[in-house]
């Protein structure tokens, strides 16, 4: 044998050697295997499909990851933390390395953020924050304040005159974002309680503190607990409807309804329009849902205030490329959680009504104008 054939045997054993090492090792890996090079190591999870506006979401992140060329999976919740629970342990097992997670209950997820990050997954909080917890990396969200508040500027814009009787309705008590949209619109409204411009028909606890301008969370509680939604158009219905049972003809008349969002808004709207006593209502929401948008038009709804998820999305993707290259994504402040400052970014809400519906959602190409029929 020539001396270079030995070299290429001993090279090929040398190979066959590795390969064998190789293959051996790879079965006793502990850890699951790594996702493919230059795809996006990310799981997805969302609070449920029955409302269009995570449906948003889902569609918004779609387009966005399918444009860039990422691959991640999106799991639903549907309302409960338990299958969110699953949901977090089944992406893990699949190896990601960034969960981005809208919690269902923002307590009850603590958990679900514990388990992301002992398997060392950094954890994004999407638009509701994970609270009681320091698993919590990061939080991309709208400014939530300001929705309510913007909300309650609506109706006080709208309100002439003494006593107008108002009608207070809020999202469910597990989720964060309840407190903080009741906090912007507090803000607004109780000082137009205070001088008279606004009377409470539908919540004695807020009667009781209609004289603090600030509330405590405590405080905020008993109101919410009073006039919740849950976030379902089912509760959000019954509750108008047994509201406006126990309310008298001269509760009525002509109402300003502060509705925490569109899906509710419509449930409460039609409980509001079907009653005899009811002469005229002005009623808010957000989200931007295409049926809302259909009752602005329509002039069953007052207004929406639109978030636009294209924005919460990118900046949901650009902390996710952040964090999975070790760096810590672009913060603007910080909200606190019970347990830690976590890390934010929010963008900005923009009140949306009759007269700016095709300019805010159809000119700016969010929606297509063949959705809506009788655009202004
Ligand atoms: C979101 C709203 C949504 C509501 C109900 C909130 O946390 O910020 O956009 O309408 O949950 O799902």
């Amino acid at each position: 044998m020539s001396h270079r054939k030995t070299k290429i045997l001993s090279l090929f054993s040398l190979l066959i050697v590795v390969a064998m090492v190789l293959g051996a090792c790879a079965p006793a890996a502990a850890t699951p295997a790594a996702p493919a090079a230059g795809k996006l190591a990310v799981g997805i999870v969302l609070p449920t499909k029955d409302e269009p506006r995570w449906i948003q979401d889902e569609t918004r992140f779609k387009d966005a990851l399918k444009a860039a060329g990422y691959d991640v999976e999106i799991l639903f919740s549907q309302g409960s933390s338990a299958i969110e629970k699953q949901n977090v342990e089944s992406l893990l097992t699949k190896g990601i390395k960034v969960l981005i997670i809208c919690p269902q209950d923002g307590t009850a997820a603590a958990a679900a953020a514990d388990e992301a990050n002992k398997a060392g997954a950094k954890v994004i909080s999407y638009d509701r924050l994970i609270r009681e917890t320091a698993s919590v990396d990061y939080y991309v969200t709208f400014d939530s304040v300001a929705v309510g508040a913007q909300q309650a500027q609506y109706l006080v814009d709208h309100a002439k005159g003494q006593g107008n009787p108002l009608y207070l309705y809020a999202g469910a008590a597990s989720d964060n974002n309840a407190f903080v949209f009741f906090q912007g619109a507090w803000g607004v409204l109780q000082p137009k309680i205070a001088d008279g411009t606004f009377v409470i028909k539908n919540s004695s606890e807020a009667v009781g503190l209609q004289a603090k301008a600030t509330l405590t969370r405590d405080e905020e509680a008993k109101i919410i607990g009073q006039v919740t939604t849950n976030w379902d158009f089912n509760t959000a219905k019954n509750l108008a409807e047994a509201n406006l049972t126990a309310a008298k003809a001269a509760d009525k008349g002509n109402v300003f309804i502060l509705a925490p969002n569109d899906g509710t808004a419509r449930a409460i709207a039609d409980a509001f329009g079907a009653d005899k006593d009811v002469k005229s209502y002005l009623v808010t929401g957000q989200d931007a849902e295409k049926a809302s948008v259909q009752y602005i038009i329509d002039g069953k709804q007052s207004m929406t205030v639109f978030k636009d998820v294209r924005t919460l999305v990118k900046d949901a993707i650009a902390a996710a490329v952040a964090l999975l290259k070790d760096t810590a994504p672009a913060a603007k402040g910080s909200y606190n959680n019970g347990k830690a400052d976590v890390p934010a970014i929010q963008s900005a809400v923009v009140t949306v009504d009759k007269a700016n519906v095709k300019a805010g959602l159809i000119d700016s190409g969010y929606y297509k104008a063949t959705d809506f029929t009788g655009l202004p």
